[in-house]
């Protein structure tokens, strides 16, 4: 069946360069295989300002007070095979609208779901920032993602040298192959030992049912993982000592009630 990418466009330009780059890997892309690609203009999408309530963490995301596009937008990246979240690079960081809509979906940071899916983070700048952007893009692999690819592109205001034009397009080509090739693997792995501990500590936490009342009720049948699959008792007893350490250290921070 053929696969399907859904590219979140963080740029109020919507013909700028990280649009530009963004077609330049689709277009590497359709060289390996037939892909189905999907833009979101985020300048576009009707999708409030957080407002700051806490409830879609804690409440559940029925409880968000605005009704805009959040929802669809859920629905079309689960429906996709492979997203990308593509932003220029704004004093050093990813641009506004691509900050807001990652805290338009806070939630998904306690209650992960995109596990079937494959991410790509992309930026473009002048010459600054690339790293700490794309390492902030690069924590949405919690949403349930696993490893992200990434692709920094610069783009100085002055003509480009060769040299440039020529790493840039390497650099594209790369990131193009290696994105077909975790979207054609496809699947839920076997969770890295990080994302293991990640689990269990969200599960600790999901257990102060009062506090956070929704993610109480998202991990309480799951024991295992995030999604059925083999934990080796290695991992899981290291894991569990681990935890009471961690825990012990931490009693003095800890909610009294419990
Ligand atoms: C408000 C603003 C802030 C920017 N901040 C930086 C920056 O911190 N470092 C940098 O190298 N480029 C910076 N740039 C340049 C953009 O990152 C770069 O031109 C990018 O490719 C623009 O992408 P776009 O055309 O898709 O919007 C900034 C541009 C704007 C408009």
């Amino acid at each position: 069946m053929k696969m399907k990418v859904l590219a979140i466009m963080g740029s109020p330009r919507k013909r700028g360069n990280t649009y530009q780059a963004t077609q330049e890997l689709e277009k590497e892309m359709q060289k390996l295989g037939d892909i189905k690609f999907e833009y979101l203009f985020l300048k576009d999408a009707h999708l409030e300002m957080c407002r700051g309530c806490f409830n879609c963490v804690s409440r559940g995301e029925e409880f968000c007070p605005l009704k805009d596009d959040r929802e669809d937008i859920e629905k079309r990246i689960l429906e996709a095979d492979g997203v990308i979240f593509a932003s220029p690079v704004y004093c050093q960081m990813i641009s506004g609208l691509m900050k807001n809509f990652i805290d338009r979906f806070a939630y998904i940071f306690h209650r992960p779901v995109f596990f079937r899916h494959r991410a790509l983070a992309i930026c473009t700048t002048a010459g600054s920032g690339m790293n700490e952007t794309l390492k902030y893009l690069e924590t949405l692999h919690i949403w349930g993602f696993g490893k992200m690819n990434k692709l920094g592109v610069i783009i100085p205001p002055w003509t480009m040298s060769e040299a440039l034009k020529k790493k840039n397009q390497q650099n594209i080509e790369k990131s193009a192959h290696e994105f077909y090739k975790s979207l054609e693997k496809g699947g839920m792995a076997r969770p890295t030992l990080t994302e293991y501990i990640h689990f269990r500590f969200m599960k600790f936490t999901s257990s102060m049912g009062d506090y956070f009342p929704a993610d109480h009720e998202f991990y309480q049948n799951k024991d295992n993982y995030f999604y059925p699959v083999k934990i080796s008792p290695f991992k899981r007893i290291g894991v569990t000592i681990m935890m009471k350490i961690v825990l012990f250290l931490m009693r003095d921070v800890g909610p009294a009630d419990n």
